[in-house]
C-alpha cells in the first residue's frame, strides 16, 4: 500500500479513493492508518497516506521547543488565490499550528492549520504542521510568519518571510518566472546554493523540481538536509514536485510537500500555462501504462485551450546520457499522449547533466518548436554528475550542475539554463 498524502481539491484530478482508515474490531490501533480533513473555507479536504496520522487542526499546545523550521510553500488549488504554508518545529510534539498574514508588510490575519505525524525510519514520528492559505488576492505580496500559542498565553513564531500570489487572467499578461531544478540527493549544501542561485538571478515566481531530492526516500535525516538547505527560499517562493524513483513513492514525500490533486498526478494553472505533473515511477510500476497514461490524456484534454502546456515527470524520454537514456517504456507509453495533444515542453531529471532536444514529434526530429515538442533535461543540483551524450534528438548537451529559468507570457517564452556559477549553458525562445 503506498504511503501517501491526498489533496483532493476544487482543480484536482484524480482523486479517486479515501485512505486507509482503523478497522473497527481491530485489536492493534494503528497511529498512522492516514485520514482525512474538510478545510471548508478553501472548499477542498485534505488526505493523509496509510504511514500518516489522521490529519486534525492545531491545537494551542507547544512542546519543549516549539522553534519552527524547515518552512516551505506549496500550492494545492488556484495559485491566484492560494497558498500552503508547511513547517516542523524543533521537538517534533508542538501541535499549535497557526500562520498571521496579511498584504503587504501586514499580519492582521489569523488561519489555523492542520498537523498530522508520519512514522519514519529509525527515529521518532515527525509532526507536520501545513496551513492552507484560501481566498486572498491575486498578483499580491503577503507577509506571514507561523507558530502559535498554548493555553497560558506563551506564544512562539518564526521570523517574518513574504510571499507572492500568481496573477490572474485578468491582470493582464504579466511575465511568470518559473524556475526548474531537480536531482539534489547526496549534496545538499549544493542545492541550498542553486536554490540562492534561483533567486538572484531571477527571484522565481514559482519552482518546478524534478524528482530525486533525497537518495532513499524513507530516510527521514536526508529529508532534514533537504529542508535545512532549501528554507531560504522555498519560504518565500511556491514549490511543486514530480516523484522521482529515489523518493520511493515514500510517506515521507507525500507528507512534507502540500500539491494539488493525489500530489502523484496533478495539473494547475499558472499564469498563462498549464503544467502536468505526473509519477513515472509509481507503485506498482504498471500504473504508468494505465493510470499515468489514462492521467495524462485527461488533464491534457481538460486544459486544451492553454496558451502553453508543459509536462514535468522524472525519468526522460530523450536522453543522450551514459547512465540512463531515455526511457523506452515512458517514450512509447506517454509519448503518443504528448504527441497528440502538442504539449509545448516536458521537463525532467534523472540524468545527472544538461540537455535540450530539438523539437520531437511521433520520435523524429522537426524544423520549429511549433512542429514538435521541446524536451529538457535539468538533472543535477547536488547529485553526482553523469557523463552527457549527444543523440540525433539533441539540440545541447553539457555535464554541468544545472537549474534552468523560464520567463513566460502569452505570445513568448524565454529559457536560460544555468551552471551552479550563474554561467549560461544554453538559451532558448519560443515565439507563439
Ligand atoms: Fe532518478
Amino acid at each position: 500500500m503506498a504511503k501517501r498524502l491526498w489533496v483532493c481539491g476544487i482543480i484536482a484530478a484524480g482523486c479517486s479513493n479515501g485512505a486507509k482508515m482503523n478497522p473497527p474490531d481491530g485489536d492493534v490501533v494503528n497511529p498512522f492508518p492516514g485520514g482525512t480533513i474538510a478545510l471548508g473555507k478553501c472548499g477542498y479536504s485534505v488526505t493523509t497516506r496509510e504511514g500518516a496520522a489522521v490529519p486534525v487542526l492545531g491545537t494551542p499546545m507547544l512542546g519543549s521547543d516549539p522553534k519552527p523550521w524547515g518552512i516551505h510553500l506549496g500550492l494545492a488549488a488556484d495559485p491566484t488565490q492560494s497558498m500552503v504554508v508547511s513547517w516542523r518545529t524543533q521537538d517534533d510534539t508542538t501541535l499549535a499550528t497557526t500562520v498571521q498574514f496579511g498584504v503587504g508588510d501586514k499580519i492582521d490575519q489569523t488561519v489555523d492549520g492542520l498537523t498530522f505525524a508520519y512514522e519514519t525510519q529509525n527515529r521518532a514520528p515527525v509532526q507536520i504542521h501545513e496551513t492552507h492559505l484560501c481566498n486572498l488576492l491575486p498578483n499580491t505580496t503577503y507577509s506571514y510568519r507561523v507558530g502559535g500559542k498554548d493555553g497560558q498565553g506563551q506564544e512562539a513564531w518564526s521570523a517574518m518571510s513574504q510571499f507572492h500570489t500568481a496573477p490572474s487572467k485578468a491582470q493582464g499578461d504579466p511575465q511568470v518566472v518559473i524556475a526548474l531544478i531537480g536531482d539534489t540527493r547526496g549534496n545538499y549544501p549544493l542545492w541550498g546554493q542553486m536554490l540562492q542561485k534561483a533567486w538572484m538571478l531571477a527571484a522565481p515566481d514559482l519552482i518546478l523540481f524534478s524528482g530525486d531530492a533525497v537518495t532513499f526516500g524513507t530516510f527521514q535525516s536526508e529529508w532534514d538536509d533537504y529542508f535545512t538547505q532549501a528554507e531560504p527560499v522555498l519560504r518565500r517562493v511556491p514549490m511543486l514536485i514530480a516523484h522521482g524513483n529515489h523518493d520511493l513513492n515514500a510517506v515521507n514525500f507525500f507528507s512534507q510537500f502540500a500539491m494539488p490533486g493525489d500530489e502523484a498526478y496533478y495539473g494547475i494553472d499558472y499564469g498563462p500555462m498549464h503544467l502536468t505533473v505526473a509519477n513515472d515511477t509509481p507503485s506498482p510500476v504498471s500504473d504508468l501504462q494505465t493510470i499515468g497514461a489514462a492521467f495524462l490524456e485527461k488533464d491534457f484534454t481538460v486544459s486544451e485551450s492553454a496558451t502553453w502546456k508543459f509536462l514535468l515527470h522524472h525519468r526522460p524520454m530523450y536522453s543522450a546520457a551514459v547512465a540512463h537514456g531515455g526511457d523506452m517504456t515512458i517514450l512509447k507509453s506517454w509519448g503518443p499522449i504528448v504527441d497528440q495533444h502538442k504539449i509545448d515542453m516536458v521537463f525532467n531529471g534523472h540524468d545527472h547533466n544538461y540537455e535540450r532536444t530539438k523539437p520531437m514529434r511521433a520520435e523524429l526530429v522537426k524544423s520549429t518548436p511549433a512542429e514538435g515538442t521541446t524536451y529538457v533535461v535539468a538533472g543535477s543540483a547536488g547529485a553526482p554528475l553523469y557523463t552527457n551524450g549527444n543523440g540525433a534528438w539533441t539540440a545541447v548537451s553539457k555535464k554541468n550542475y544545472n537549474l534552468v529559468i523560464l520567463r513566460v507570457k502569452v505570445a513568448s517564452l524565454e529559457m536560460t539554463a544555468y551552471d551552479d556559477q550563474g554561467n549560461t549553458l544554453d538559451t532558448f525562445t519560443i515565439n507563439k
